[in-house]
């Protein structure tokens, strides 16, 4: 297989992509104040890089507690939705496809950054470790601080949050775009009620791994209902290593990722969802997925496969060619390389990214990166 490969078409869902790279989710903290509303400068942001064959928004949260940084946008106001539809439209006449990634960080939260000032949510009272949340210090300043400690949820607010769920599904597709991800990765929300470590509850979203997955499966049913099980996907981050210390992702630890993740696919799959995103770990000397766990990911779930972390092209040809995954997000490469896909196909060099940029403030470090230049 030649790079050209990555270049042919292929089917997600209902749709065709043009491509087989996509632009990940990627927070980037630039959503209007008041009211995290999306705005010009982040269609313009899309709109560039719709080079990508397919696109997944930044996290998105769902409603006003489901924020943990600064500036990230919502899609839970009529003013969030018709921001939105700059985006999506703004894409679509550039020739892309982009799903909305629906976001609730649960506990990976902060006081000042809940309404009221109340305690984060989360499925039980502990709080996250070796993490840092970005919170709003003046306007249009910030600062990492540590996560507050969250107050656990009751099994009816619980049951309310599937709902919420559902409206920001129906908010999506309101706001054009054809499709949502939802965020499960990363121990945010969904992924705390998965780990035994940040769930110790005793009611049916607790205690035995059906239960701890219930929760993912009753959101993914309610965005499934509005949009089409094949305009769905979901996103995991499962973290393999042989030990403790370095299986603590964003303060959350899970026990034996191959059966937990394996046993969600296989829930993903009955439900029919269009793709299953796999983000693997991306800092220096991160463990890799092992061989075993592709193989059996590939077994379990019929859909479009997607990886990210770190991948160069050659990662990706390799993986398509041992047919383990299907499409291939490049996250930071395309922060800097508006037009990314032209310069793999051409072998063209990459600007480097800037990582000061990366989260908040103007144009500079976000819609500024150059286009490649003969
Ligand atoms: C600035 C930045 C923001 C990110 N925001 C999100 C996010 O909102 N949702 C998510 O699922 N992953 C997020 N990620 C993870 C990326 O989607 C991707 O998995 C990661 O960057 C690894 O790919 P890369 O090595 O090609 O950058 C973020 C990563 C970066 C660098």
């Amino acid at each position: 297989m030649t790079f050209s490969h990555l270049f042919k078409e292929t089917p997600l869902g209902p749709y065709t992509l043009k491509n087989r790279i996509v632009l990940p989710p990627l927070t980037r903290s630039r959503s209007s104040q008041p009211g995290n509303i999306p705005n010009k400068l982040m269609a313009e942001y899309y709109a560039q890089r719709a080079g990508a064959g397919f696109m997944v928004t930044e996290g998105t949260q769902i409603e006003p507690r489901g924020q943990g940084y600064a500036w990230t946008p919502g899609i839970y106001s009529a003013e969030q939705v018709n921001g939105w539809k700059q985006v999506t439209q703004a894409v679509h006449e550039a020739g892309s496809i982009i799903f909305c990634q629906l976001w609730h960080v649960g506990r990976v939260s902060h006081t000042s950054l809940q309404p009221n000032k109340a305690a984060p949510v989360s499925p039980s009272e502990i709080k996250a470790d070796a993490v840092k949340v970005f919170i709003e210090t003046a306007p249009e300043q910030g600062a990492l601080a540590e996560p507050s400690k969250p107050r656990a949820l009751s099994t009816a607010e619980v049951e309310e949050l599937v709902q919420m769920y559902k409206a920001a599904a129906i908010n999506a597709k309101e706001a054009g775009f054809d499709g949502v991800e939802l965020h499960c990765a990363n121990g945010y929300l969904v992924n705390q009620f998965i780990s035994e470590h940040t769930n110790n509850r005793t009611d049916k979203y607790g205690g035995s791994l059906e239960n701890r997955l219930r929760f993912l499966k009753e959101i993914t049913q309610a965005v499934a209902q509005v949009m089409g099980a094949d305009k769905v996907g979901v996103r995991f981050a499962p973290l393999f290593s042989s030990t403790d210390e370095e299986r603590v992702y964003l303060g959350l630890v899970e026990s034996d990722p191959h059966v937990t993740y394996i046993e969600a696919i296989k829930i993903l799959n009955n439900i029919g969802i269009a793709y299953l995103s796999l983000a693997e770990a991306d800092w220096d000397n991160a463990p890799d997925l092992p061989d075993d766990f592709y193989q059996d990911v590939r077994k379990t779930f019929d859909g479009v496969i997607m990886y990210a972390g770190k991948y160069t092209p050659e990662k990706a040809l390799k993986v398509l060619t041992k047919g383990n995954g299907d499409i291939f997000g490049f996250g930071r490469p395309f922060i800097a390389n508006p037009d990314l896909p032209d310069r793999i196909k051409h072998q063209w060099p990459l600007n480097a990214v800037d990582p000061t940029s990366m989260y908040g403030g103007t144009h500079q470090g976000y819609t500024d990166y150059p286009i490649y230049a003969k």
